[in-house]
């Protein structure tokens, strides 16, 4: 694996005091990452819609320092300063400082907001590292000059997935593949690239609805259970099985077959969590109100033929998965029939999205 090529290579000019603000989505696999070995290299390949609605802006203020030996950064968080979020962000500094050694010239204060509410139970892991990660390349681009907008994406991926392996998946859109596969030719474990083929209409401007059923602190969090995943007994087949999974949705997404899609996605959602219950020690992040959801868009969809599905990530929330061309039926049937499972009927209406933008 080429590490090197995200080194600093070429001269620093170290400029005075600057600032960049980037707006970075969330986003939703499909075919889920679960399993890492270090640094942040995932056991499988996996692919994910990005997200348009559910984001974050984080704004990085820089400011030329006599170079230090420590990181120097301050983080404000919805306008208050965040002192129980610094470890993270300061693990992350230690993780890509061989690859961004500017970052010890410089005081950085950090300004973060998200769409959603922080306790909504939605990750925001991968829209907020992917935000600090555009603005470190927007750093480097004025630091290191010339660099084409392929280069800052990729090494923006990179550097973000050094900080949450998800969070890869956040730089582009609308459909990211994350992890060597070989259905998907510039595939890597170290960066995220977007999905290579043409997609059938069916699958683009996809809608995404997630069902807030749990806004509390995950019991385990994503660290611990990708960690279970070693010495699991299923692992081996469930890696495999990702990765075939990714290679025949490459397929479904060309070919438009949403009935496999439906299939295939549900599968994954639910594998995810058949492994979190077979772990040692075992845990289930799903709630009954998310049984509650997922049997009743089984029922709607056995009843009308809806292309309706779900989808969850490693929490008790769920994404309803389905075409533009169904909102209207689909939104009403939210609206009636899942909300009530939500805590305070509260529920995101989100569409696939193309990735980070500068503000
Ligand atoms: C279930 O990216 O949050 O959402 O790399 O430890 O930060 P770390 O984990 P994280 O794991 C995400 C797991 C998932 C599936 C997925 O997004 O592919």
């Amino acid at each position: 694996m080429n590490t090197d090529q995200f080194l600093v290579k070429s001269d620093i000019n170290l400029i005075e005091n600057t600032k960049f603000t980037w707006k970075t989505p969330s986003n939703i696999a499909l075919v889920k990452y679960w399993g890492k070995s270090n640094p942040q290299i995932p056991k499988n390949a996996s692919i994910s819609f990005t997200l348009n609605n559910c984001h974050t802006i984080t704004t990085i203020e820089f400011e030329k320092i006599e170079k230090t030996t420590e990181v120097t950064f301050d983080l404000f968080f919805e306008g208050k300063k965040k002192e129980e979020f610094k470890p993270k962000i300061a693990e992350f500094f230690k993780r890509i400082q061989d690859y961004c050694p500017y970052i010890f010239n410089y005081k950085m204060t950090i300004n973060s907001e998200n769409s959603f509410p922080h306790s909504s139970g939605i990750a925001s892991s991968a829209s907020g590292l992917s935000a600090i990660a555009m603005c470190l390349m927007s750093l480097e681009n004025e630091l290191v000059q010339d660099l084409s907008q392929d280069f800052i994406n990729k090494k923006a991926s990179f550097l973000a997935r050094l900080g949450s392996g998800s969070a890869s998946r956040s730089i582009e859109g609308p459909l990211v593949v994350w992890g060597e596969h070989p259905a998907i030719v510039e595939s890597s474990d170290l960066y995220g690239v977007q999905f290579p083929f043409k997609v059938d209409p069916i699958f683009q401007n996809y809608q995404d609805v997630i069902l807030l059923v749990d806004k509390g602190e995950k019991q385990v969090s994503s660290t611990v259970g990708h960690n279970l995943m070693h010495n699991h007994p299923y692992a081996t087949n469930r890696f495999q099985q990702a990765n075939d999974n990714l290679g025949k949705i490459t397929t479904i997404l060309q070919e438009g077959k949403i009935k496999e899609f439906i299939h295939l996605v549900e599968s994954e959602a639910l594998t995810l969590h058949a492994m979190m219950l077979t772990s040692s020690p075992y845990f289930i992040l799903m709630k009954p109100n998310t049984l509650e959801i997922i049997n009743s868009i089984w029922e709607y969809r056995n009843n009308t033929n809806s292309n309706i599905c779900f989808t969850l990530d490693a929490g008790a929330n769920v994404h309803v998965l389905f075409p533009e061309n169904e909102k209207d039926e689909v939104l009403q049937f939210i609206d009636k029939e899942l909300s009530k499972y939500c805590q305070k009927n509260h529920y995101i209406c989100d569409t696939v999205g193309l990735g980070a933008t500068k503000m």
